[in-house]
C-alpha cells in the first residue's frame, strides 16, 4: 500500500468508527439524566463531602429501582474538591463541559458553593446546593438553588435560644475570617442577640485549618462570656472544645449546623457534652419519613446519618420531583421546574422554594449529651 492509498483507505474508516462511537456516547447519555455533584471527599471537612454523597446516593439508587424518571436512569457523576475553593470550579467547570451533566449538586461549606456557582450561571445549568446557609450563595443567578435554610434564620435562632433558654446576656464570637458561613452566621446572631438586649463582650478569630487556638480562648476565659458562639466546622470546633476544657473555660458553646459531623465527638471528647448547636434535622424527630430515612441509611452504611446525609438526599428528591414534572429535560426546563417546588416532604422539612430559590424551614436546637446531640427545641421560621 502507497502512502496516498493508506490516507484514502483508513482515513475514511477512523471517521466512520469515530462517528459511531460518537452516536453510541450520545445515545448513551441521551437514555440517562446526569447528575454531576462536587464535595468535599477529603480533607478537614471531608465528613459534609462523604455524607452528602451516601444521601444523593441512595436517594438515586431508590429512584433507579423504580425505573428511573419517566423511563430515564439517573447517572451520578461525582469529583472531590479535598474542600478547596479553586477546586471547586475547577470540578463544576468539568462537570459542565466534558461530562456534559444536566444539573448539578453542591457544594456544602458556602464558600465553595460561592466560588463555583458562577461557573453553573454563566453556563445555564441548575445548581443545587443542599446545605449551604449564606444568602449570597443563591443570589449569584436564578440557576442557583437550595433545599436549606439561610443563615439569616440560622443566626437568629441561635440568638434567641441563647435568650431565652440559656439566659444568656453576655457572648463571645470566634469566627473563621476566610469562611463566608463563618463571618455571616456571627453577624446574623449578633444583630439578633443585641436586638434582644444581650451583648458581644469579646470577638476573637481564626483561619479553617488552624490547630491551637489557646491564644484567642485565653483571651475569651478573661471576659467571662455566658456563652461562646463558635460559627466553624467541626474539626476546628473540636480542637477548640478541647482546648478550652484544658484551660478550664467554664462558659457553654453554642453554634451551628456547621458543627454537624460524626468526628466532632471523636475530635473533642467529653468537652463536647453540654454543648448546643443549631442544624437541620434530629435523629430523635419520631415522624414516619425521618425513621424510615434512618433505618435505611444505617442499613445500608452502618452509621447514624447526620444533617448533611439527609440534605443531599433531600437535594437529590427534589431534583426528582422537578424532574418528573418538567415537560422536558433541558436545563431551562429542570431550572424552571426547580423554581416552583412545592410543599415537597422532605427528611429535613417540608420544602418550598422561595422567589430567592431558597427553602424556608423550621431549624432544631441540639445539645451534646454523653457524646450525642439530643433534641431540645424546634424553631420556626
Ligand atoms: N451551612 C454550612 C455552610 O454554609 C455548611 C453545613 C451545612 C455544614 C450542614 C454542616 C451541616 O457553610
Amino acid at each position: 500500500m502507497t502512502y496516498r492509498s493508506m490516507i484514502k483507505f483508513f482515513v475514511p474508516l477512523a471517521v466512520v468508527v469515530a462517528m459511531s462511537f460518537v452516536s453510541a456516547c450520545k445515545k448513551k447519555t441521551e437514555d440517562v439524566i446526569t447528575i454531576g455533584e462536587y464535595g468535599s471527599m477529603t480533607g478537614t471537612e471531608a465528613t459534609f463531602g462523604i455524607s452528602t454523597h451516601r444521601g444523593i446516593e441512595m436517594a438515586i439508587e431508590a429512584v433507579n429501582a423504580a425505573g428511573g424518571v419517566k423511563g430515564k436512569k439517573l447517572k451520578l457523576i461525582s469529583y472531590d474538591n479535598q474542600g478547596k475553593a479553586e477546586e471547586s470550579v475547577t470540578a463544576v467547570t468539568k462537570l459542565i463541559t466534558k461530562d456534559n451533566v444536566d444539573v448539578i449538586i453542591g457544594e456544602v461549606a458556602s464558600s465553595r458553593s460561592k466560588a463555583a456557582a458562577p461557573v453553573a450561571q454563566r453556563y445555564q445549568v441548575p445548581m443545587i446546593s443542599p446545605s449551604s446557609t449564606n444568602p449570597e450563595v443563591t443570589a449569584i443567578g436564578d440557576y442557583i438553588f437550595r433545599v436549606c435554610f439561610i443563615d439569616p434564620f440560622q443566626g437568629s435562632v441561635l440568638a434567641v435560644f441563647a435568650t431565652e433558654n440559656l439566659k444568656a446576656k453576655t457572648a463571645a464570637l470566634l469566627i473563621d475570617k476566610k469562611s463566608d458561613y463563618s463571618v455571616g452566621l456571627a453577624d446574623f446572631f449578633t444583630k439578633k442577640f443585641t436586638a434582644l438586649g444581650g451583648k458581644i463582650i469579646v470577638e476573637q478569630n481564626y483561619v479553617g485549618g488552624d490547630i491551637d487556638f489557646k491564644a484567642q480562648l485565653t483571651a475569651i476565659k478573661a471576659k467571662n462570656p455566658d456563652v461562646i458562639m463558635v460559627p466553624g466546622y467541626y474539626t476546628e470546633v473540636g480542637l477548640m472544645m478541647k482546648q478550652a476544657k484544658d484551660l478550664g473555660l467554664k462558659a457553654v458553646f453554642i453554634g451551628g449546623d456547621g458543627w454537624d459531623s460524626p468526628k466532632l465527638a471523636e475530635i473533642a471528647g467529653p468537652a463536647l457534652n453540654g454543648n448546643y448547636m443549631s442544624n437541620h434535622y434530629t435523629t430523635d424527630d419520631k415522624d414516619p419519613r425521618v425513621q424510615e430515612f434512618i433505618k435505611k441509611y444505617q442499613a445500608k452504611f452502618n452509621e447514624v446519618p447526620d444533617g448533611l446525609a439527609a440534605l443531599g438526599y433531600d437535594a437529590a428528591l427534589v431534583l426528582v420531583d422537578a424532574l418528573n414534572r418538567a415537560p422536558d429535560f433541558s436545563k431551562k426546563s429542570i431550572r424552571d421546574a426547580l423554581a416552583q417546588t412545592k410543599s415537597f416532604a422532605g427528611v429535613t422539612g417540608v420544602i418550598t422554594m422561595d422567589h430567592n430559590r431558597n427553602a424556608s424551614k423550621p431549624a432544631v436546637v441540639v445539645q451534646a449529651q454523653d457524646l450525642v446531640f439530643r433534641f431540645v427545641r424546634k424553631i420556626e421560621p
